[in-house]
């Protein structure tokens, strides 16, 4: 991805969340993407177009995923009411009843779903999902850089229908995006900066749109502007000078130019600004679309604007192995100015009151990129994890970078060591791939109940923890006097799991557990 350096320039200044924390570490992983990542090698370059049929038409077919996450964003959020606090972006688009409404025509929607829903999780509502597809869709194809705040929850079923449709009157219109949560003024906005993206396509829209018989244009869309796949104010600009060829002005049935009606609705002040400072428009936008993305049903608690973490632990589960523990992951850091000689070091704090501390070295795997610099365990490459005394064990961590002490404001980097793999793990077959998984418990946490989580999603790419396999208490041998008790579970995998324990009615996940394949096949009995 090629974000310039001005791009996430003021929310480096905003304050960030404390780590760790299971929903904000998932969704700024996804909020700011390392180089290669899923969501993003969708938008390039912007032109790109998933054909869901796969019939091979992506280049040619005049359509882009940019163009469809972002009107799928819209629709979602444009069944929001105000007054009751029903409705907004909740994901009920999702639904194939919603989708099947005449005011959300065509295949965008689920064409957005069946990209999106693929990193959707338990922990990353596809609601949230079709916000960031709409941030990074604006953000990658040259608009502006847009606050964005997790939490949005998934709705149960479909909202009551709501989306504006073109031909109707500009009363309707005006009434629509008062019920939504805008003015007048912002309407003319929000539509401006909608559609410097995509077009009309003949398909859905057969009255406002004919076939174009166009070999580089097979679905025949009508573009809104002459850089359909990019942010720019070309949007304004060609309506005011009138030359503008935007399906929804200028189209030969009046009563579908419902641009032409919501530009022109106050006298083109609006569009003239937008027209005479591309600075202006995008700034409009992104304001704009960050109300828009926030507009949720009331209850909903969104997070704050996530920004990137300065140091982010990324670590593998803890793994006993005899009286040790091994500690192995990276640490990822944000926005390092290039310097060999820089020394950056961890600090971490045991259970006994010891301070350890050690040198990690750039990591050898990954190439700094996207801002991102990561520091692995040293200290030599072959080594791949660091050896705790398991006794001792880890409760914090803290970083120096030179002179300069990262610890998150003083409350560190919080290590759980009371649940932890167990290097006894065995694989019992491979097809279907089972293991006995065993589970190590630190001495003095009380372990009520320990079980296996399955990452789930329903059809429409709502994820969800579904309970599986119970571990049960091993009896202590000989050894009383060992740091760690043990649990074990016979598995088949089929799901990405979790362990989960209940420890005095709180909860403690690890994870995920490994591919069973990596494990050791169990000694024959
Ligand atoms: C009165 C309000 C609106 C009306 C009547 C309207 C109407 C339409 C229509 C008829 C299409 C063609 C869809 C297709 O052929 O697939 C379209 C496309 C689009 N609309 Fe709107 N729209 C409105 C507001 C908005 C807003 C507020 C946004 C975003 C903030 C937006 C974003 C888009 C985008 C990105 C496309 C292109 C989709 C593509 O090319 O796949 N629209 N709009
Ligand atoms: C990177 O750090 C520099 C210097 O502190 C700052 O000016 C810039 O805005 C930062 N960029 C990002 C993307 O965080
Ligand atoms: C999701 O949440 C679980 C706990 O429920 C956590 O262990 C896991 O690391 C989280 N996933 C991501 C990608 O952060
Ligand atoms: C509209 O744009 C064309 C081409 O860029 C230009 O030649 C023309 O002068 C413009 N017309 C107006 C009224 O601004
Ligand atoms: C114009 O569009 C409206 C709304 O789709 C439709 O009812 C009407 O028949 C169309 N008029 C003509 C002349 O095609
Ligand atoms: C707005 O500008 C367009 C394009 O120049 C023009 O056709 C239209 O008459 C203007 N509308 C108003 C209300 O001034
Ligand atoms: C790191 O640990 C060593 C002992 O292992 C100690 O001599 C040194 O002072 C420590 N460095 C820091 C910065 O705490
Ligand atoms: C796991 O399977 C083995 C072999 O079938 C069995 O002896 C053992 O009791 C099982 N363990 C648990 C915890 O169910
Ligand atoms: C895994 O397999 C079990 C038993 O065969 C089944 O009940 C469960 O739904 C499966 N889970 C997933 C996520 O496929
Ligand atoms: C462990 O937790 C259970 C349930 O919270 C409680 O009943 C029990 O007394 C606790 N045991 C110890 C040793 O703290």
């Amino acid at each position: 991805m090629m974000f310039t350096l001005a791009l996430f320039a003021y929310l480096a200044t905003a304050s960030a969340y404390i780590w760790p924390s299971p929903q904000l570490d998932a969704l700024e992983s996804l909020r700011f993407p390392a180089e290669f990542s899923f969501i993003p090698s969708f938008l390039e370059p912007c032109g790109t177009f998933s054909s869901p049929a796969g019939d091979g038409d992506e280049e040619i077919s005049g359509r882009s995923n940019a163009a469809d996450w972002i009107r799928t964003a819209y629709h979602d959020m444009a069944t929001h009411n105000v007054v009751d606090g029903t409705g907004g972006m909740d994901a009920s688009i999702r639904f194939a009843e919603e989708q099947a409404r005449p005011e959300n025509a065509g295949n965008g929607f689920s064409n957005t779903l069946s990209v999106l829903t693929q990193v959707s999780s338990h922990n990353v509502s596809v609601a949230d999902l079709l916000a960031l597809g709409l941030v990074l869709a604006i953000e990658k194809c040259g608009g502006p850089q847009i606050a964005f705040r997790g939490g949005r929850i998934d709705a149960e079923e479909p909202n009551i229908p709501g989306v504006p449709e073109p031909q109707q009157d500009l009363d309707s219109h005006i009434a629509s995006f008062a019920r939504q949560g805008f003015t007048k003024e912002e309407m003319i906005g929000l539509v401006a900066c909608g559609h410097t993206f995509g077009g009309v396509q003949h398909d859905p829209f057969p009255d406002i749109v004919p076939e174009l018989n166009d070999p580089h244009n097979v679905e025949s869309v009508a573009h809104f502007d002459s850089t359909s796949t990019n942010f720019d104010n070309n949007i304004a600009t060609k309506y005011i000078n009138g030359t503008t060829l935007n399906p929804l002005v200028v189209g030969t049935n009046a009563t579908t130019n419902s641009d032409q009606r919501i530009f022109g609705s106050d006298g083109n002040v609006t569009m003239l600004s937008f027209a005479k400072s591309h600075q202006h428009f995008a700034s409009t936008c992104a304001d704009l679309f960050a109300r828009m993305i926030d507009t949720v049903p009331s209850g909903v608690q969104l997070t704050e604007v996530i920004t990137p973490l300065p140091v982010k632990p990324e670590l593998q589960p803890l793994t006993i192995d005899g009286d040790i523990l091994q500690f192995a992951g990276s640490i990822r850091f944000w926005n390092l100015t290039e310097n060999p000689d820089r020394v950056v070091q961890i600090i971490w704090d045991d259970h006994v009151g010891g301070v350890h501390n050690l040198t990690l070295l750039p990591s050898q795997e990954r190439t700094p990129s996207n801002f991102m610099t990561w520091y692995d365990f040293g200290p030599t490459e072959d080594v791949e994890f660091l050896s705790l005394d398991a006794t001792a064990g880890i409760t914090n961590m803290q970083f120096t970078l030179d002179d300069k002490l990262e610890d998150q404001g003083g409350v560190g980097f919080a290590v759980q060591d009371a649940l932890v793999f167990s290097t006894t793990s065995c694989r019992t077959s491979t097809s279907p791939p089972a293991a006995k998984f065993d589970v190590a418990v630190r001495r003095g946490v009380n372990v009520t109940r320990m079980y296996t989580e399955d990452e789930v999603k329903d059809a429409t790419g709502h994820g969800f923890l579904v309970e599986r396999y119970s571990f049960s208490p091993v009896e202590p041998g000989a050894a009383t006097n060992t740091p760690y008790t043990f649990w074990t579970a016979n598995l088949t995998q089929n799901a990405t799991s979790y362990v989960t324990a209940e420890i005095d009615g709180a909860k403690i996940s690890v994870g995920p557990i490994a591919a069973f394949l990596a494990l050791p096949s169990c000694p024959e009995l």
